[in-house]
């Protein structure tokens, strides 16, 4: 039973916790706006639970490290994807849904979708067949796509000053094929997916996001 929650909009309206994922390229700029959402559903009065992936679990966490540092055949990086994953859902995401906390996750199978498939060439039956197996059946109920070409993004990891990863040192043509992938997904799934034009300024984003959310969840 997961419909636990009261809506304080709505006085005694009761509110199913939701699954929101944010998606994009590297550099896209999905960081400070989760913040914002996590917040702004806490000023709510719902219980929130902020995560990403890889990772979110201990063992996701050290699976993390492996797939951002270390050298790896291309299905080796998708299956440890999606192990990290299974982990996610079975400790975090499903338990928190389940008692009633929404999850707000910094990726999910689109970015598998995106760079294992779009980036580095992946089967897609194989991609298909992994994601069946993870998790039939679920899907999150919104995703927060963060859109903007390569170079604009590639521009914002490099004034970071931080070291890049293996996926941040990444060409500009495998960043073309990522954004490519993940603007099919979102064709596939036009109302899970939003597009969200990811080249403005932080401030308008920010109010776009605030409205799809009352838009979805608290009309
Ligand atoms: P991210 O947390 O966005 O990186 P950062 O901490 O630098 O903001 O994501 C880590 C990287 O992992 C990112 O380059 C995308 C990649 N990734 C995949 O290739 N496949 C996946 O399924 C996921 C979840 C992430």
């Amino acid at each position: 039973m997961t419909d636990t929650l009261l809506d304080p909009a709505a006085g005694r309206a009761p509110l199913r916790a939701r699954f929101i994922t944010f998606e994009g390229i590297d550099g896209a700029g999905k960081s400070s706006q989760i913040e914002a959402v996590v917040a702004l559903l806490r000023a709510r009065g719902l219980a929130v639970e902020q995560s990403r992936e890889p990772g979110g679990t201990p063992l996701g966490e050290r699976l993390r490290e492996l797939l951002l540092h270390e050298t790896m055949h291309l299905e080796t990086e998708a299956m440890l994807m999606f192990a990290a994953r299974r982990e996610h859902l079975a400790t975090r995401i499903e338990p928190a849904l389940a008692g009633g906390r929404w999850v707000v996750c910094d990726r999910f199978s689109d970015a598998t979708f995106a760079y294992q498939v779009g980036g580095r060439g992946l089967a897609r039956a194989k991609f298909d067949a992994l994601e069946r197996w993870v998790h039939p059946g679920l899907q999150p109920d919104l995703t927060l796509l963060f859109d903007l070409p390569p170079a604009v993004a590639a521009a914002r990891v490099a004034s970071t000053g931080v070291d890049p990863d293996r996926f941040e040192r990444e060409q500009r043509d495998f960043f073309e094929r990522v954004r490519a992938a993940y603007l099919e997904r979102a064709q596939a799934a036009p109302q899970r997916i939003c597009v969200i034009d990811a080249a403005r300024p932080p401030a308008l984003i920010r109010a776009e996001i605030e409205r799809i959310l009352c838009e979805r969840f608290f009309p």
